[in-house]
This record gives structure tokens, C-alpha cells and sequence, in this order.
């Protein structure tokens, strides 16, 4: 009970810790290695993970969740991996498409879901659907997102909207540019953390990194608890933020 308290009091007050956090879940498949378990069983235990802290972050007060799980790059990866993390999120769309009003989480993509199997397209369209409806923390999911390809199609829609006439290139501002991302609707992003001891941003989030603080980890993100996001809330309180200027 006294270490719990004691836990408690080391928590940053609300006004101090962040409202947009992203996570890479990375170590997945060192994670299932370092157990002679196949790769697909670490994506296994990572989703179930992503549910432990998504909800934990909820508690935590935390606005926006933004989490990477598959990469415009992840297609390069053996059939049978690529085919179980679909599994993975197919199940998870059906357990948020059921708990999300209750839960009070908010699901969301980032990324170009159009090349989906059928199958999973339409559960994507039934959870946004639900999603609609729901008040909470809004949990955004990044598949076969890249940062790269957000920015190339943010900037293919403003050269089309300059072809036509519709806008001129010098009104172009961050603000317009923020507006085409997968973010739009998303308070800027604070801290973003990044489990398994690479220090990289690898394609997420790119634009949204530019002044968010950044928290490495050499926990694999199996292995990443509640715990340990609190002690990335810890750190991201204790951080001076700038913008560039001087304190
Ligand atoms: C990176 O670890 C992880 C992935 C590419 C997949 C992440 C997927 C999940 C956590 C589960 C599915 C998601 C949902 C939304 C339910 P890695 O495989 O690159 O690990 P390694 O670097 O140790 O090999």
C-alpha cells in the first residue's frame, strides 16, 4: 500500500504531462527469439501489450495515443509474419468494434488503408462507424504508415488544389500543410517513446517529431508495462521544452 502511494506521488500532476504520446512497438521479434518462440508469437504478446498500455494511458489522462504497427516498408516481411500481425489487428478491430464506448477509447488509422484485404477494410469502416459515436481518448493505430508517404500525399493534394487553380503556392503554411496529415485532428505531438534500444525514428511521425521530446528504452515492447510508461511520463515532465527559443 506505502509503495503504491509512494508510486503515485512520483507521477508529474496532470497540467505536466503530455496529451499526444506515440509509441514504435519495436522488439517484438527479439523479444520472441530470445524465447525459441516463433516472431509471430512476439506480435502476439506486443498486441496484447498495446491493450495494457492503451488503456493505462487512458487512465493516465493521456488525450491521444499514436502507435505504430506496420510500416509501408513491414509488406517486405515473410508472408506468414505479415499474414498474423492482419490476424492480430483483424481481432482487435472486433474487440474495439464491441468495447470502445465502454472502454471510453476512441479508434482511429494513420496510414493508407485502401490496399487492405476486403475483409479487414470493412471491419476498419464498422470500427470507424462505432468510433463516431464514442467520447475518449482518441487511439490512433499507424498501418502501412509511413512518414514520408503522409507528407508525399499531403503535398500531391496541394499541387492539385494549385493545378486548379484553387489555392496559390505562398498560401501554403504549416497550419494548411498540418491539416492534410493522418494527424489533422490531433492536439501536436509531445513525447514520443520508442522501446527496444534503437535510437531511430524509422518513418513515424516524421512532420509531428519535429518538437516532441523523445524517450528510448531498451525494454522490448512485450516487456513494456504501465510502469515503465510512467517513468516516460516522469522523464517528459522533467524536460525543458523551447521551441526553439531560450528560458
Ligand atoms: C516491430 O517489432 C513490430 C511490428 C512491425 C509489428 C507490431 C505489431 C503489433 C504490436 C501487433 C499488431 C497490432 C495491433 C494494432 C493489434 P519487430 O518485429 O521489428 O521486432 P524486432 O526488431 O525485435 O525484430
Amino acid at each position: 500500500m506505502r509503495r503504491q502511494a509512494k508510486a503515485a506521488a512520483q507521477l508529474p500532476p496532470p497540467e505536466q504531462r503530455p496529451r499526444h504520446v506515440g509509441i514504435i512497438m519495436d522488439g517484438n521479434g527479439r523479444w520472441a527469439k530470445r524465447r525459441a518462440l516463433p516472431r509471430t508469437a512476439g506480435h502476439a504478446a506486443g498486441s496484447e501489450t498495446f491493450r495494457r498500455v492503451a488503456t493505462h494511458a487512458r487512465d493516465r489522462g493521456i488525450q491521444a495515443l499514436t502507435v505504430y504497427a506496420f510500416s509501408t516498408e513491414n509488406w517486405r516481411r515473410p508472408k506468414d509474419e505479415v499474414d498474423a500481425i492482419l490476424d492480430l489487428l483483424a481481432r482487435y478491430l472486433r474487440e474495439a468494434i464491441q468495447s470502445m464506448a465502454r472502454d471510453g477509447v476512441r479508434l482511429r488509422f494513420l496510414g493508407d488503408l485502401s490496399v487492405l484485404p476486403a475483409p479487414l477494410l470493412a471491419l476498419v469502416r464498422e470500427a470507424d462507424a462505432v468510433a463516431r459515436t464514442v467520447e475518449g481518448m482518441v487511439v490512433s493505430v499507424g498501418f502501412n504508415y509511413g512518414g514520408r508517404d503522409e507528407i508525399l500525399r499531403a503535398a500531391r493534394t496541394l499541387s492539385a488544389r494549385c493545378q486548379a487553380g484553387l489555392l496559390a503556392p505562398e498560401q501554403i503554411d504549416e497550419a494548411l500543410f498540418s491539416s492534410l496529415l493522418d494527424t489533422a485532428p490531433l492536439p501536436p505531438l509531445d513525447l514520443l517513446i520508442r522501446p527496444s534500444g534503437e535510437f531511430r525514428l524509422s518513418n513515424f511521425l516524421l512532420w509531428q517529431a519535429a518538437y516532441a521530446e523523445l524517450y528510448f528504452t531498451n525494454v522490448l515492447w512485450p516487456d513494456f508495462s504501465p510502469a515503465e510508461f510512467d517513468r516516460a511520463l516522469s522523464a517528459f515532465a522533467a524536460r525543458e521544452r523551447r521551441y526553439g527559443g531560450v528560458s
